[in-house]
């Protein structure tokens, strides 16, 4: 619990998402998961992968795709926090963290959808 926080504070203070924090909420499947963002430059989509293993010990992911640059909230330094909340989205009541065929954040830039692709 503290490791997930310190990391999410860590994690809200910079804008890179190269980084790959964990999941603030567990899927169903109590599996551990990490996300990442993926990016080319400038205002195109952008891909979220979910990495996950179970406690069996299987690894599954997913990517998701969509483009956020036309919400104003993201584009006001909120990249970080727009993903976290598309990563408690994926898990937050779900079987498992890619179960979802579509992902957006509750409460804000509510008209931009992630699909999956993979
Ligand atoms: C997003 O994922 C697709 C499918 O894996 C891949 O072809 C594409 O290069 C990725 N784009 C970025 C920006 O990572």
């Amino acid at each position: 619990m503290i490791r997930t926080h310190l990391f999410a504070l860590i994690f809200l203070g910079i804008i890179s998402l190269n980084v790959a924090p964990p999941f603030q909420n567990s899927p169903m499947d109590h599996a551990e998961c990490i996300f990442e963002e993926g990016r080319r430059a400038g205002n195109g989509p952008r891909n979220l992968t979910i990495d996950c293993t179970n406690p069996q010990g299987r690894k599954y992911s997913c990517t998701y795709r969509g483009n956020p640059h036309n919400c104003q909230w993201y584009n006001n330094n909120n990249q970080a926090r727009y993903y976290i909340g598309l990563a408690d989205a994926a898990a937050r009541d779900q079987p498992t963290a890619c179960s979802r065929r579509s992902l957006m954040h509750r409460r804000q830039c509510r008209h931009i959808v992630f699909n999956k692709i993979q």
